[in-house]
């Protein structure tokens, strides 16, 4: 059995029982933090914290790891709700294509984009991905992230898809956090359906799902439903195709235009609308009627320089907010939690507390994981981070662009 204790924590943050699900509006600036506190975890499981003034010391020191945290800050390990960190070739050379005046969506359909990265993937093999995805993982872990979504979407067709998620599959087997995987064969269109979109829907939903579901391959569906990529039409087709097997709707919607996906993927029971760069007040009153959570990504935003979704609008409608990083190598090249966290503060004016819910408890909701994860609570996952010495929880955002995580406990 392994047992971890430690004491003297400066604060605990996000610690308590009976939380809520997710927080919501106004009560997203709360934020229980416990000052002077001790945690203990046995074979990864919360089992008890207090304040040091009520800690009754350790009768059996066997085998107990003591970790004293003067000075610093134990929150639970952020969980990212939204990746794609499996890929085989970075894509630099857009990024200078974006520098010197081209947009995202210009670039995609010059062939570059998710069919450039698509091209690349089908070149490497299974295990080749596997291991670079995993020093991936195993970086983002360094910067606080203990559980992560991760999405297929590179293969575009039945082979190349399959690979992606038996590789994410490997990922859940063998990494010490939560993987959760999300089927997104509808992330572009390949090349020889351009013309053919009823062919390579059939091919999803005829070739790509039966086999995913045999194999227990993913837990998620999406869809990028944007102009030249699903229309609504499309994605509605899809993901009633997924659900038919299990798969709960998690999707990708407004990065670039209002099409009406936000109301359209509710009402098939998606579990979060992601990016949300654009929004109408349509939009808003569909997830104010829902328990969908609207999950913003702005690492995404400020890499390809679109506009940062309106968190404070959402807040003050009175809905919740995850943020997720949104780790891919098109638009967003880091995986590192603390980058949203600081971009979210500075540029959608969120409080460092309305922050950390977005990334602590709204995220674990975001991902289904609400029962394990997001909280510091008796039961739950023992993956908490601990922070280096720092002298209040704002300096995490704050001080941008330095790792304040010196240990994810796993
Ligand atoms: O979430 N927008 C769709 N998918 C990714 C980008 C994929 C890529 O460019 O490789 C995103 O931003
Ligand atoms: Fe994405």
């Amino acid at each position: 059995m392994s047992k971890i204790l430690i004491k003297n924590i400066k604060g605990l943050v996000q610690y308590g029982e009976n939380l809520p699900i997710a927080r919501i509006g106004k009560e997203m600036e709360e934020l229980p933090i416990l000052e002077n506190a001790y945690l203990a975890i046995e074979d990864n499981i919360i089992v008890a914290y207090g304040s040091m003034e009520e800690w009754e010391g350790i009768t059996d020191w066997r085998n107990v790891e003591v970790i004293d945290a003067e000075g610093k800050y134990v929150l639970p390990g952020f969980c990212d709700s939204h990746t794609h960190i499996v890929f085989a070739k970075s894509r630099e050379e857009e990024f200078v294509d974006r520098i010197k005046g081209l947009t995202y969506e210009e670039i995609a359909l010059k062939g570059g984009g998710i069919l450039n990265s698509a091209r690349r993937l089908a070149e490497k093999s299974e295990d080749d991905l596997y291991e670079e995805a995993l020093l991936r993982v195993k970086k983002v872990m360094a910067t606080g992230t203990a559980a992560i979504e991760i999405k297929s979407g590179y293969g575009l067709c039945v082979e190349a898809e399959l690979k992606m998620l038996r590789v994410i599959k490997r990922l859940k087997e063998t990494l010490p956090i939560t993987v959760k995987a999300t089927f997104l064969g509808a992330h572009a269109f390949p090349t020889a359906y351009k013309e053919n979109h009823r062919g390579y829907i059939d091919l999803i939903i005829n070739e790509m799902l039966p086999k995913i579901a045999e194999e227990k391959l993913a837990d998620y569906i999406d869809v990028f439903c944007e102009r030249n990529y699903f229309s609504l039409e499309e994605m509605e087709e899809i993901l009633l195709a997924g659900k038919k097997y299990g798969l709960i709707p998690k999707v990708h919607v407004n990065q670039f235009s209002v099409m009406g996906g936000v109301a359209k993927a509710i009402e098939l029971g998606a579990l979060s609308v992601d990016h949300l760069e654009e929004i109408s007040e349509e939009d808003i009153e569909a997830i104010k009627h829902s328990e969908c959570m609207p999950t913003l990504l702005p690492s995404c935003s400020h890499f390809i320089s679109i506009p940062f979704g309106n968190a404070r609008r959402l807040i003050e409608a009175g809905l919740p907010i995850a943020l997720a990083s949104d780790f891919n190598p098109g638009t967003t090249p880091t995986g590192n939690l603390q980058v949203v966290l600081s971009l979210a503060c500075i540029k959608m004016k969120l409080t460092p507390e309305e922050a950390i819910n977005a990334l602590t408890l709204n995220a674990a909701y975001a991902m289904g994981i609400h029962t394990t994860h997001g909280s510091i609570s008796l039961g739950k996952s023992g993956n908490v981070l601990i922070t280096h010495e720092i002298p209040s929880l704002a300096y995490i955002p704050y001080a941008f662009g330095e790792n304040h995580v010196a240990r994810l406990i796993t």
